[in-house]
């Protein structure tokens, strides 16, 4: 693969990080196997400017899984012996519902709307905006998680980070998800409908189900109210500098937005999976299906705030049930 640019497929995509369980432990042993001595950020640049969809280009799984069945009777493997480490216990793969692994289009935000997004993140700041759900260990900077998930619950609810603010933040905090509610959420709509249908109908389905739920909640907070382009918005600055896999994102075509404000030079997003770091500049919109990339933030000089806007996997399986 040379030129991942325009409409691409992405040849030899190896998806092993969908069948590891949530463990980072697991995840650095089967990279190390992998990609040894690998500098993810050393990783060929692609273009600035053109619009990316890279595209997965047959099921992966169903040719593995038919190749398996021939040779041992069973889709899949079970576990993977890597050298000098224990069995690494696999899960089955999941169907996937979106085509392209990773999009990326220019326009997404303007000018104005991307200074409102950064001054509402830095005055937040300033009044003592405080952040709940525990980082990884792939960032030194912890993130604000606003909106509405439902991580280990059986029902959505509005998260912590949403709830436990001081008033002075609550209020630009509301003020600050309105404009993604308003200006954002409908450019996603339109291209997941345009894009990735079928992963769009899931999330329809999660949105109607949240919206019956929780209808009390949408009406005296409609700045929670996404269109269900994504329920979540998660807010940091800098990038996370260590390969990992967003776990709690779903495996089945889930779809990441990434739109980052600023100025700042770097901050690419790198995936060894595709062979590459994908420049994301303000104004642009990445999605990536971070379950299933392995992927990294090259360090950033300069301020830069990235909104991370998604839709969990517990969300969204539940609303298949
Ligand atoms: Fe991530």
């Amino acid at each position: 693969m040379t030129r991942l640019e325009k409409e691409t497929n992405v040849e030899d995509f190896d998806d092993f990080g969908t069948r590891l369980r949530a463990s980072a432990s697991r995840l650095n042993a089967a990279l190390s196997v992998r990609y040894p001595g690998l500098d993810p950020v050393k990783l060929p640049l692609l273009s600035r400017t053109k619009r990316l969809l890279l595209r997965e280009p047959v099921s992966p799984h169903l040719s593995e899984g038919l190749l398996r069945l021939i040779i041992f009777g069973s889709p899949f493997a079970s576990s993977e012996r890597l050298p000098g480490q224990a069995r690494l216990p696999l899960q089955p793969a999941a169907e996937v519902v979106s085509p392209y692994l990773l999009m990326r289009f220019n326009n997404i935000i303007n000018k104005a709307t991307a200074r409102r997004l950064l001054n509402c993140y830095v005055e937040m700041e300033a009044l003592g905006l405080k952040t709940s759900h525990a980082e990884a260990h792939w960032s030194t900077t912890s993130a604000l998680h606003a909106g509405v998930w439902s991580l280990y619950q059986k029902m959505p609810y509005v998260t912590r980070d949403t709830r436990s603010q001081p008033s002075a933040v609550t209020e630009v905090l509301a003020r600050m998800l309105g404009i993604i509610a308003k200006e954002v959420a409908p450019k996603l709509v339109k291209l997941l409908k345009e894009h990735c249908p079928e992963q769009w109908a899931r999330l329809q389905r999660a949105y109607d189900r949240v919206k019956t739920i929780m209808w009390e909640v949408y009406g005296e907070k409609p700045w929670l109210d996404f269109e269900g382009a994504f329920f979540t918005v998660a807010v940091k600055q800098g990038s996370s500098k260590i390969l990992h896999l967003d776990w709690n994102d779903d495996k089945c075509g889930g779809i990441t937005w990434v739109i980052p404000v600023g100025r700042w030079e770097g901050g690419e997003f790198c995936s060894p999976q595709l062979k590459a770091c994908i420049p994301v500049a303000q104004g642009q919109a990445l999605g990536v299906q971070a379950r299933r990339l392995v992927h990294c933030g090259a360090p950033a000089k300069g301020t830069r705030v990235v909104f991370m806007l998604f839709a969990d996997h517990t969300l969204l399986k539940q609303a298949e049930q």
